[in-house]
């Protein structure tokens, strides 16, 4: 009886969903198909890290079903396969979201941290936020997302190391929360899933953060403080005439072809000239970059001060900006069916042994006696936390979209909707065939497209040209909009 009582309740639950991918070498495996994933993501933080603020504003980014499918169906459109997303409350229902972009075939990069205090490890004096309440916060929202099979990973951290001088203690500290991740998954989570590092492509600690955080600690049990796999928030392609060797691609292409995990983008973009034209996509995909990158994430979704927006909101209504039709022009190019079936391998070169030596800039960290675990977390390390949430995947009765999308002229787009994926399949550019209307901006009214193409591609020395960071950018761009509205409203 108890049996068959389960089978219902399982069937009645079995919805189409993407494999969940493994790290084997040093790709994301499709174990079904062996085939390695590369991602092509959207970092998706609507209104920055200022916007994030669970106790009054009652929202995360996935939080609200309605905003996902809107969002969900644009970015299907363009062949997205992989959202991240940066601040989360693990308090919040996140079931139908993530059933969304489940459906539309997309990934979950989530950061386990947030920008209020308390919930990310600081720069500087790390011990000093290193202790069990931020661990059970971190270990919440890994088991707030541990059920979706869409979850591809979590990030231990953001652009913690900028520069020498916080580069003192924070690596030490980063392993050891990546430790306290690992064995949170290994003891209370079903499923293996990865923990990584997502690095500012700073390249003074670059190389230091990268061979920092993938050695193997002689006599660590499991290699558990190792990162699975190291991420770059990179912003050298920039303006039109950038090349793959301009761009300085080819040199991180060089310093991380002895990764001994996987390498990707975890955010790339620069505007600076403008437009975009996001030449930079025919190299990330090109056999020039795919033996050692895994794709790479695009910095952002939406529109704010920073103007990295691919879509504007304004008063609760997207318009598609001139990026959206330049970005998804480069992913219509690319031929996705032979780029995700190349398969997997095993093999990855050895992780060098963490030494002294390893350490090349002076006033890097060069200990690799990691801190121990704070007073009260092995107990929730060992056991789990009290309360711990816990996601599933629902149905969704409708996959129309229900808000309003404006194409770049800003004229309404009607009928869109998410194409929900056949089980065990992702997206690619083609698999939602519907058109965003006219994506070709009319320059006339693109604010944001006001630099000519005469501007000299930028010779970058492959420093960071900026450091847009979800997470620290605090933007009351909404605020600021909603303001003249409310004047309006109340005269
Ligand atoms: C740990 O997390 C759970 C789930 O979010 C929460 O109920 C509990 O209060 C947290 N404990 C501490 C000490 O922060
Ligand atoms: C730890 O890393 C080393 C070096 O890459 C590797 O040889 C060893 O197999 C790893 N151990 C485990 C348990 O994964
Ligand atoms: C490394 O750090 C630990 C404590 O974190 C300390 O006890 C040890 O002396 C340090 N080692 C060196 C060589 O400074
Ligand atoms: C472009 O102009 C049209 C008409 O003037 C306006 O409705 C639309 O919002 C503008 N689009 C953007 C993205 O500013
Ligand atoms: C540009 O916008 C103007 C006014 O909104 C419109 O009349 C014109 O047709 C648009 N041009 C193109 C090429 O879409
Ligand atoms: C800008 O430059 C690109 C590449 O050099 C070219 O394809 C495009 O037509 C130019 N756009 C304008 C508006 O001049």
């Amino acid at each position: 009886m108890l049996l068959q009582t389960a089978l219902v309740a399982l069937s009645a639950t079995v919805v189409s969903a993407v494999t969940p991918l493994e790290i084997r070498g040093t790709g994301f495996v499709d174990p079904k198909t062996g085939n390695k994933f590369q991602i092509a993501g959207m970092a998706y933080q609507p209104g920055g890290a200022a916007a994030y603020e669970p106790e009054t504003s009652g929202g995360d980014p996935l939080s609200d079903v309605e905003t996902c499918k809107r969002d969900a169906a644009l970015m299907q459109m363009m062949g997205i396969n992989a959202i991240r997303v940066y601040n989360l409350s693990p308090d919040l229902n996140h079931d139908e979201c993530a059933s969304v972009f489940n459906a539309a075939g997309m990934y979950m990069m989530i950061d386990v941290n947030s920008p209020l205090v308390g919930e990310a490890l600081t720069s500087f004096e790390p011990w000093t936020s290193y202790y069990a309440a931020y661990l059970n916060r971190t270990f919440a929202i890994v088991e707030a997302f541990s059920n979706y099979p869409n979850t591809l990973l979590f990030f231990s951290g953001n652009e913690v190391i900028n520069d020498i001088p916080s580069a003192e203690f924070a690596p030490r500290y980063i392993r050891a929360v990546t430790r306290d991740l690992k064995n949170y998954i290994k003891n209370n989570i079903k499923r293996k899933i990865p923990v990584g590092y997502s690095a500012a492509d700073v390249r003074d600690v670059l190389w230091d953060t990268w061979n920092y955080l993938t050695c193997t600690i002689e006599d660590e049990e499991d290699n558990m403080s190792q990162a699975d796999l190291f991420a770059l928030n990179s912003y050298s392609w920039c303006g039109p005439k950038a090349t793959f060797q301009s761009s300085s691609y080819d040199k991180l292409v060089e310093g991380l072809k002895s990764s001994p995990v996987p390498i990707f983008f975890s955010e790339y973009g620069c505007n600076t000239p403008q437009p975009r034209l996001w030449n930079e996509v025919q190299s990330i995909y090109g056999s020039e970059m795919t033996d050692v990158f895994d794709g790479g994430v695009v910095y952002e979704w939406t529109e704010e001060k920073n103007n990295y927006g691919i879509v504007q909101i304004e008063e609760g209504v997207v318009s598609l900006l001139g990026d959206y039709g330049r970005l998804s022009a480069q992913y219509e190019k690319i031929d996705w069916e032979a780029i995700q079936s190349v398969k997997g391998s095993d093999d990855h070169p050895r992780a060098p042994v963490c030494r002294p030596s390893l350490v090349q800039e002076k006033g890097f960290d060069n200990n690799f006696t990691i801190p121990d675990v704070p007073p009260g977390a092995q107990r929730l390390i060992d056991n789990g936390i009290p309360n711990a949430p816990s996601g599933k995947l629902v149905d969704i009765s409708n996959w129309d979209v229900t808000l309003e999308v404006r194409d770049a002229n800003g004229d309404a787009i009607t009928g869109l909707k998410v194409v929900p994926l056949p089980n065990d399949e992702f997206n690619w550019y083609g698999k939602n065939e519907l058109k965003a209307g006219n994506t070709e901006q009319n320059n006339s009214n693109d604010s944001s497209d006001d630099s000519s193409n005469d501007s000299t591609a930028d010779e970058s020395n492959g420093e960071s040209q900026e450091e847009p960071n979800a997470a620290m950018a605090v933007q009351p761009l909404m605020l600021a909009a909603a303001l003249p509205l409310l004047a309006m409203v109340f005269a």
